[in-house]
């Protein structure tokens, strides 16, 4: 039997499934995937700092919790042994009042493994993450990003929409 999984896998799109290289799977992530390349994963898009089992084993749970509103997926290259994953991404699904209690979907923390990077990987990803949105219910899908990586998120089907403003604490 499958590994206990984030969330369902009627959420994962078989057409993206379909569209990945050989030997990529497309999955959620899993409480066992503390050292099976995610966090490595997240490297590349920026600090994750020295977390230990325990405090991933937390986190994992705390998001497990949020039933139906946090989705992080992995592809994973199971052609290697063991198997990597070699890119994530996440969708939050915010249920709001507005728009007569709609749905935003927001995308974060899209990253694809260095060596892994131009095989359109990230573009699946977001087509995950869309095919997701889609089912939750989501009216609309925005994210943040540099503009260096504008042109990608143009590919993906997004458009510049708006202002970021951040105050940090
Ligand atoms: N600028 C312009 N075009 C780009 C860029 C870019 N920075 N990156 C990829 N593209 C283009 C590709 O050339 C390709 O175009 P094509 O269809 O004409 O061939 C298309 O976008 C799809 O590219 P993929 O191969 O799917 O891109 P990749 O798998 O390399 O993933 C990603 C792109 C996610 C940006 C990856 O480079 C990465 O992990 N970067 C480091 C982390 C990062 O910056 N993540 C995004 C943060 S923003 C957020 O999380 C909301």
């Amino acid at each position: 039997m499958a590994e206990p999984a984030l969330f369902s896998a009627e959420y994962l799109s078989p057409e993206v499934q379909a569209a990945l290289p050989e030997g990529y799977k497309l999955r959620a992530l899993r409480r066992t995937d503390y050292d099976s390349g995610f966090l490595d994963c997240l490297r590349v898009l920026t600090t994750v700092g020295d977390i230990s089992k325990e405090q991933w084993e937390e986190r994992y749970d705390w998001i497990a919790r949020q039933d139906g509103s946090y989705f992080i997926l992995v592809v994973e290259d199971t052609n290697t042994s063991p198997p990597r994953i070699v890119g994530t991404g996440a969708l939050l699904a915010e249920r709001k009042f507005i728009h007569n209690l709609g749905s935003v979907g927001h995308i974060e923390d899209i990253a694809v493994a260095k060596d892994q990077q131009g095989k359109k990987l990230g573009l699946r990803i977001i087509q995950a993450l869309d095919y997701i949105a889609k089912r939750v219910g989501c009216y609309k899908t925005i994210l943040d990003c540099s503009e260096h990586n504008e042109g990608f998120y143009v590919k993906c089907g997004f458009r510049r929409a708006g202002l970021e403003m951040a105050h940090y604490h």
